[in-house]
């Protein structure tokens, strides 16, 4: 198998970090690789935006609001074990990254190839990182999309779209995740 081939199959979503740090250095290799993704017109779609822990706690009014909403009629235990998760899958992930897509409300086809584009680019940047003994996760939970997020991290509404964030990190562990066989979804037109 080639190095390649071996990265696309063995990659997994990550869902539990190591509290290494990430360097810099390594992240500046993914951003490169991300750069590279192919992208009609050349648009360059895509922002990522990196969180330190100024910005991430900027996020936690509205993670605590979001979460509390989601427990509604729970016990007191329950809500104060929910609340520390939430915050937790926002301050603890050793990277954190909000990837944002340019929006084009005049022109939707564009839009669609653009977020296409981005989401080519994100897998470049998990890839690169993967083959660094980085796992990622892609993240689209309510948070990433709220109102709130793009005021709190300075995104543009009317011009960017986030289409996720992504959590990075050395993995604690890595799950095992049922695909599908090729005869199910490939078909071979005469
Ligand atoms: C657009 C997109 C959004 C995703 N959002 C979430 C999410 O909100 N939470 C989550 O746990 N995983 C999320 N994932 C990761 C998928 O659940 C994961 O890719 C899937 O389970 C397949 O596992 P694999 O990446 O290990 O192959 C997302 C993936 C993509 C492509």
């Amino acid at each position: 198998m080639t190095g390649i081939q071996e990265a696309l199959l063995s990659r997994r979503t990550v869902y539990r970090f190591k509290e290494d740090e990430v360097e810099n250095s390594i992240l500046d290799v993914a951003f490169k690789a991300a750069m590279h993704a192919p992208n009609h017109k050349k648009t360059n779609p895509w922002r990522y935006y990196v969180l330190g822990v100024s910005a991430r706690t900027l996020l936690l009014p509205e993670v605590e609001r979001l979460s509390r909403s989601k427990m509604l009629g729970q016990s007191v235990n329950d809500i104060e074990s929910g609340l520390k998760r939430a915050v937790s899958k926002i301050m603890s992930p050793p990277v954190l990254i909000a990837v944002s897509s340019a929006l084009t409300p005049s022109d939707s086809f564009r839009e669609m190839e653009d977020y296409a584009a981005t989401a080519c680019s994100i897998q470049n940047f998990c890839l690169s990182l993967w083959g660094n003994g980085i796992g990622t996760q892609w993240s689209t939970g309510a948070i990433t999309r709220a109102d709130s997020t793009y005021e709190a991290l300075g995104i543009p509404k009317d011009r960017e779209q986030i289409v996720g964030f992504l959590k990075a990190g050395y993995p604690e562990t890595l799950p095992e995740k049922e695909k599908l066989d090729v005869e199910d979804f490939r078909t071979y037109l005469p």
